[in-house]
């Protein structure tokens, strides 16, 4: 019997429709991490202040942390799972490897989500930019320095595409 709080919606998540139920009151990340076991998307504050649970809304990079599930209904989704293509890494997330720009990793796949929306944005044109649009995902590791070099690289390997 489904209760009178939950709402029928669905989503297309890394490629694959799904029909859910969720709770109104149910975060979008806390479906993916608590629901669907999604579990790559992180939870740092769970306020809009760290960027861990960056993911893409229709393209966009959003904190899903911020977000109610149920507003989402008919939107595609992709979260660090769906990043790669099969075995294939996507090349920011190659980019990180290589520049090795992470410690903990915990804040990596908001980051790596991020700087695909931020190339997604087209607004990022110089150094201070990308510091600027890539403030609101924090990395305690301090790997800043190695990562505005690969969103510097993934930037120029995207405009040259
Ligand atoms: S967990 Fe969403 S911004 Fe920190
Ligand atoms: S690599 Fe540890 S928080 Fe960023």
């Amino acid at each position: 019997m489904s209760s009178i709080s939950k709402e029928k919606i669905t989503l297309k998540i890394n490629g694959t429709e799904q029909q859910l139920e969720v709770e109104v009151w149910t975060s979008l990340l806390d479906l993916l991490r608590e629901q669907l076991h999604l579990t790559g998307t992180k939870k740092g504050c769970d306020h809009g202040q760290c960027g861990a649970c960056t993911l893409l809304l229709d393209g966009k990079r959003i904190n899903s942390c911020l977000t109610l599930a149920v507003m989402h209904d008919g939107s595609e989704i992709t979260t660090i799972e769906g990043i790669a293509n099969g075995d294939e890494l996507h090349p920011v997330q190659q980019a990180f490897i290589e520049h090795d720009a992470f410690q903990c990793g915990y804040c990596t796949p908001g980051q790596i989500c991020s700087t695909i929306g931020l190339i997604n944005e087209g607004k990022a044109k110089t150094l201070d930019d990308i510091r600027d649009l890539m403030s609101g995902n924090v990395c305690r590791c301090g790997a800043y320095s190695n990562i505005v070099k690969v969103v510097q690289e993934a930037l120029e390997r995207s405009e040259q595409a």
